[in-house]
């Protein structure tokens, strides 16, 4: 079927889609602005080997759509974007990205970038010799941005115990954090100085030899994370990990990680929800360097991350309250939250 883009922009509301081609360095990237209603954009540079442009165009539409939820639920004065970039040989990526910070400067700060999957420090340091509206690493940008994220998985955590058993318990759980990374290493911490059994899975054999060393955490086989038993089971890997298949592997009662995407279908949310596993919709739980890098750029100031940790647990507690009280599942009740919010907000600004 063809893929009509105006259409598709009408249906989910999008300001703005934008193809950059970059001729000298061999670029070639979508920029989606989803919405500016109630402040500049923010969304990442996802950098990745999509099959072809279409697989790239439609996961910059879905992202971007997903950040502006993300910007309304932790209740930021700002709203989604993405880039894409199709990563492929022979692309000079150095000036790949000064091109991109040319065109975010040219934005004159309608849209501030920063890290996603393939865009790390060195590339971000390329944008930021061209433009102020980006995340920069190191002492000059908002920093502890993947703390800020695990805070917020940790307090989650915490707010899926209590709605479930009234307390917190921690030396009595057991939690398996899938991908020991930056997010995952900082939250095995985290639950390690609270007494926490940790179990950890990480594919990197090596970093997980590490992180069981530095922590004391238990290694389990990472093909087996998701069949460890366990009160949490913290995806702190890629996205797309619980689909049709593997959801039915799991043997833990709560579902709430750093990771995007976690589930492949909103209805995989559903079958979660039967199943009797709590679902911490993952578009709240990781919102901690989002909330860091927006309040430091339009606040100028830097959040610290146990207060952005206690924030995101507020807020996934208001919408755990909201899914019992309605019977519907968390994840339901923060699309509808979130959607609600963009829609008053886009009414306030005509
Ligand atoms: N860093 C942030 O602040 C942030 C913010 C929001 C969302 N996220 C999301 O959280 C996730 C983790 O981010 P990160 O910054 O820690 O990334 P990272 O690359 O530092 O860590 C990911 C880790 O997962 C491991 N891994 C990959 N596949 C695995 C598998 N199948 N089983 C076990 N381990 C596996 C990798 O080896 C790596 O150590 C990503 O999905 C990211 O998009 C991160």
């Amino acid at each position: 079927m063809p893929f009509h883009l105006l259409d598709a922009m009408h249906r989910e509301g999008f300001e703005e889609v934008r193809a950059l081609h970059d001729r000298r360095s061999g670029l070639r990237a979508f920029l989606g602005v989803h919405d500016t209603a109630r402040g500049p954009a923010f969304g990442g540079i996802r950098r990745w080997e999509y099959r072809d442009e279409s697989e790239a165009l439609l996961d910059c539409l879905r992202l971007a759509r997903a950040m502006t939820r993300k910007c309304a639920l932790a209740e930021l004065p700002a709203g989604g974007a993405k880039l894409v970039v199709l990563a492929k040989s022979g692309v000079d990526w150095n000036g790949a990205y000064r091109y991109i910070g040319r065109a975010v400067e040219a934005m004159g700060g309608r849209f501030y970038t920063g890290p996603d999957v393939g865009t790390g420090d060195s590339e971000l340091a390329c944008v930021a010799e061209e433009t102020a509206f980006v995340t920069k690493p190191g002492p000059a940008g908002p920093g502890a941005l993947a703390e800020s994220t695990a805070q917020g998985v940790f307090h989650s955590i915490a707010t899926c115990l209590r709605h479930l058993d009234g307390e917190e318990n921690w030396t009595a759980r057991t939690v398996c954090v899938q991908g020991l990374g930056a997010v995952g290493s900082h939250l095995a911490r985290f639950l390690m100085e609270r007494g926490v059994h940790v179990l950890g899975a990480d594919v990197d054999t090596e970093r997980a030899t590490v992180m069981e060393q530095e922590l004391g955490i238990e290694l389990v086989d990472p093909n087996l994370a998701l069949d460890q038993s366990c009160d949490v089971l913290a995806p702190c890997a890629l996205g797309g990990l619980l689909h049709d298949v593997t959801l039915e592997r799991l043997r833990c009662r709560i579902v709430a990680g750093g990771a995007n995407n976690v589930l492949a279908r909103r209805l995989h949310g559903d079958r979660l929800h039967e199943r009797g596993i709590l679902y911490a919709p993952d578009f709240i739980v990781n919102s901690g360097a989002l909330i860091r890098g927006a309040l430091f750029h339009l606040d100028d100031h830097r959040e610290p991350a146990e207060a952005i940790g206690e924030r995101i647990g507020g807020t996934l507690e208001t919408v755990l309250e909201r899914s019992r009280a309605e019977d519907a599942t968390p994840l339901r009740v923060a699309v509808a939250e979130a959607d609600e919010r963009i829609l008053a907000w886009r009414e306030a600004s005509g």
